[in-house]
């Protein structure tokens, strides 16, 4: 059913209908719709449009159709335009005329933001707890390897050694950064838009406050027109996930490269790899590439909601419409996406012997030898050019630097002793770095430590922000609220 319709003498073209048509992908919205259709309905009972027992058998309506379309038993048909519609025919059908009632003092344009809102701050919360567990992943393998030695790159080429629970734990770090991002935008989301009406505030349910109260939001709008066209907490949110994207993207890039036979760092774990239908030995690291590959759509969501943003007037135009299907992607999207990476990275083995063996290669030394110098009083800029000679020395005799004589160093700067060998070491140049934040076992433990609290603390924060989100649900019982959330797979 439509909400609209007498002033048309004609039905809608059936294109029209179906341009317009958005219930086959705004239904996971229904239970969000239903709970801020409850504040509005208590609001209706204040302002006297609506008896007490008018809105108490309202409510009750709406409790037994959130609790009915979780089990399934309620399902758009082909007539209806969007999920609002669905809602109030559904409603008609149960309690006569009194479900037109509702539609007071609100509009579908304060309706939709606000169900939007809803639905983002609850599926935050899901991806902060996945982001977490991602989190802990990789500080357990940091763990696992704190001792492990490779070559650490820079321009793709062997730069410096470093020890490999570095090179794991910093993803924590970059994930974390998401985390953060999350937690602040949820306190910009916390602005209802409900009680805005069609863009102007409405007369007959005049206390916007108080739903944002209900909605565990932290204020009303303080302007009804930037209530209903603000989508920048969509738009944020897809920065969000195409940020998280890009970040998965890159994990993604290094597993390819470190299980590749010439890196042969990294062995996968058979239940997150595939085979080839053709050559028998092969093991792909599908897990890897899928994000890597997803990481375009995520990005592609961002731009195609910034890009209906640009230049569109203030206040309700249908072109919000294009708001939903991008960021349900998106959200659909990483929770498919980040189990999967998690179990990834959980199982992968690494294979220290093979990554020791390569981390003094490519004169990852060099650094260590100009070092030296300055430590022996020589000016960096000079440490570095005798360094070089060293590498250019070393290249010419095949040898690595940690092979040259001592004769050799002389040949080069007097300032060369026997002790240049002690810092010629891959254990030596890693625990050398062992200020804060540095690659040295010692540093590593104390990164550890550091990103455990950050973990600890974002865990407490986000399981308050769930549990005060949880309220709005009232004494429904908990658990179905997400009945629609996953439309993806064998939806509407
Ligand atoms: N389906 C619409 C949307 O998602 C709901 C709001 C419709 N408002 C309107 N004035 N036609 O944006």
């Amino acid at each position: 059913m439509t909400l609209w319709g007498g002033r048309f003498s004609s039905n809608a073209a059936d294109a029209m209908a179906a341009l317009s048509r958005s219930v086959h992908f705004d239904w996971r919205l229904a239970p969000y719709d239903i709970v801020s259709s409850k504040a509005h309905c208590r609001n209706l009972v204040k302002s006297k449009v609506l008896s007490a027992s008018e809105g108490k058998k309202i409510e009750n309506a709406l409790d037994l159709l959130r609790k009915d379309i979780a089990k399934g038993l309620i399902t758009p048909s082909i007539h209806d335009e969007d999920l609002h519609g669905v809602i109030e025919r559904v409603l008609g059908d149960r309690i006569g005329e009194l479900a037109g009632k509702l539609r007071a003092g609100r509009s579908r344009n304060d309706q939709i933001a606000t169900d939007l809102r809803l639905y983002l701050r609850d599926a935050s919360g899901d991806l902060v707890s996945h982001l977490l567990k991602l989190i802990e992943s990789f500080i357990k393998q940091a763990k696992k390897y704190d001792h492990a030695y490779a070559s650490g790159f820079t321009h793709l080429q062997h730069a410096q050694p470093i020890v490999f629970g570095h090179e794991l734990a910093k993803h924590a770090h970059a994930l974390l950064r998401d985390v953060e991002r999350l937690e602040q935008w949820w306190s910009r989301t916390g602005v209802s838009p409900l009680g805005a009406g069609a863009l102007a505030g409405s007369v007959l349910s005049a206390n916007p406050e108080a739903s944002a109260k209900a909605l565990n939001f932290e204020s009303s709008s303080g302007n009804s027109i930037d209530a209903v066209s603000d989508r920048d907490f969509a738009a944020e949110f897809l920065f969000i996930t195409a940020m998280i994207g890009i970040h998965l993207s890159r994990i993604g890039e290094e597993w390819i490269l470190w299980s590749s036979s010439e890196f042969g760092w990294a062995k996968l774990d058979d239940a997150y790899s595939t085979g080839s239908s053709i050559m028998p030995q092969k093991k792909n690291p599908d897990v890897a590439e899928l994000a890597r590959g997803k990481s375009g759509r995520l990005v592609g969501n961002l731009t195609a909601l910034l890009v209906v943003l640009k230049g569109l007037p203030f206040a309700y135009n249908r072109d919000l419409q294009e708001d939903k299907e991008p960021v349900f992607d998106s959200i659909d999207t990483l929770m498919l996406l980040l189990p999967a990476i998690i179990g990834m990275v959980e199982s992968t083995e690494f294979d220290e012997k093979r990554m020791l063996s390569g981390a003094t290669s490519g004169f990852a030394l060099a650094t260590e030898v100009a070092d030296y110098l300055v430590r022996k009083g020589l000016p960096f800029a000079k440490a570095h050019e005798i360094s070089g000679k060293a590498v250019a020395l070393a290249e010419q005799k095949n040898l690595g630097l940690e092979e040259l004589t001592l004769g050799d160093y002389q040949s080069l700067n007097k300032l060369f002793a026997e002790d240049v060998f002690k810092a010629l070491t891959v254990e030596a140049a890693v625990a050398s770095r062992k200020s804060r934040g540095g690659t040295a076992p010692a540093a590593l433990v104390m990164q550890l430590s550091e990103l455990g609290t950050l973990v600890s603390a974002a865990k407490r924060a986000n399981t308050k922000r769930v549990a005060a989100l949880a309220k709005i649900w009232g004494e429904v019982e908990t658990g179905i609220k997400r009945g629609t959330r996953n439309t993806r797979r064998g939806g509407v």
